[in-house]
């Protein structure tokens, strides 16, 4: 099986790029940068990643993103992610960067974004490895300094694909973004939000109604909603699902307990993604791998969570069929 999912050709759509930042670069980038990480070892780091749910995630991710101060530090995150995708043989990967994560430490938009992309440009051309960024607001700060993120990603505009909703979900509710995301697209950004991880299915049908996103990321919870999986079901919305990440972060109890094949059973875009690898124990790999052995899930599953990954993808349509064949020549 692990030899079969190596050779599936995948695609990767809930990928945040901060959470990609392994304590070994961690480690380095802090001593490159003269700056006191509050732990002695890399071994304090890993013991440090046991999370009762998403905030106290998200508390050390964002201190673990303070050692990224320089375009260089930008690039060598991203790289680093890069050559994962290459071993997992991921085609194609639509990441997620968190403007707001640096500007409120003082780094610039461009600084941290022109890092970024210059890898994955460096990516295409060196590992054949397709990308697209998507820019995500931080659902804890305001609907203010979202428009003012917005604002400072125009010049950029053609090199980000769309805009993303994430960080604290419970108490941020899509509404509070729905001005915001009338903006974007109106500019031209696709659209697609964190909801239904902690939240309610409510947070998804506002996700829908009010943000009009074309994928939901998560979306575990709505399965709690008969209404709302006739819904998904009939516009084919993908839900961008993160086993691994659903266990670290206690949305289920153990992978056993994931509701992943009930999703493929209800014929729902479901996809396969690491949200955080450098934080929840496993790449996109490891966690098809992971999530096969828990689940029994069969080759066919897998071929059809590989298809759906590109069915769900912003590539072309010629591309997803290229893909599709190779699939299904396994
Ligand atoms: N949920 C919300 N915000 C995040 C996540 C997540 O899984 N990962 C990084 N920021
Ligand atoms: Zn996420």
């Amino acid at each position: 099986m692990k030899e079969f999912i190596q050779k599936l050709p995948k695609a990767e759509l809930h990928l945040h790029i901060e959470g990609s930042l392994e304590p070994e670069l961690m480690f380095k980038l802090a001593k490159r940068n003269n700056i006191q990480l509050k732990f002695k070892s890399v071994q304090e780091i890993k013991d440090a990643y046991e999370f009762d749910n998403l905030q106290s995630f998200l508390d050390i991710y964002y201190e673990g993103a303070g050692v990224l101060l320089k375009e260089q530090d930008f690039y060598d995150l991203t790289w680093e992610y890069l050559e994962r995708c290459k071993e997992d043989n991921v085609k194609h990967t639509e990441i997620f960067f968190d403007p707001q994560t640096h500007t409120d430490r003082g780094i610039s938009f461009d600084v941290a974004f022109n890092g970024i992309h210059q890898a994955l440009k460096d990516g295409e051309s060196k590992l054949g490895i397709t990308s697209h960024i998507i820019m995500c607001f931080l659902r804890h700060l305001s609907e203010e300094e979202a428009f003012k993120t917005l604002d400072q990603a125009i010049k950029h505009k053609d090199k980000i694909i769309g805009v993303g909703l994430d960080s604290s979900e419970v108490g941020h509710p899509p509404s509070k973004f729905q001005r915001v995301f009338d903006k974007a697209r109106e500019l031209g950004f696709k659209t697609v939000a964190h909801a239904g991880e902690e939240g309610p299915p409510e947070y998804i049908w506002e996700a829908l109604d009010l943000l009009k996103v074309e994928r939901i990321d998560h979306g575990v919870r709505c399965l709690e909603d008969d209404k709302l999986v006739a819904r998904l079901q009939k516009e084919e919305i993908p839900l961008t699902v993160c086993p691994y990440s659903n266990i670290k972060l206690r949305v289920f109890e153990k992978l056993e307990d994931h509701n992943l094949r009930k999703l493929l059973d209800k014929n729902l875009v479901a996809t396969i993604n690491a949200d955080d690898p450098a934080y929840f124990g496993g790449y996109l790999g490891e966690n098809f791998e992971g999530t096969q052995k828990a689940l029994d899930l069969t080759k066919e599953e897998l071929k059809t969570l590989a298809k759906n990954s590109f069915k769900a993808s912003f590539i072309s349509n010629e591309l997803k069929q290229k893909y599709y064949k190779e699939i299904d020549s396994l």
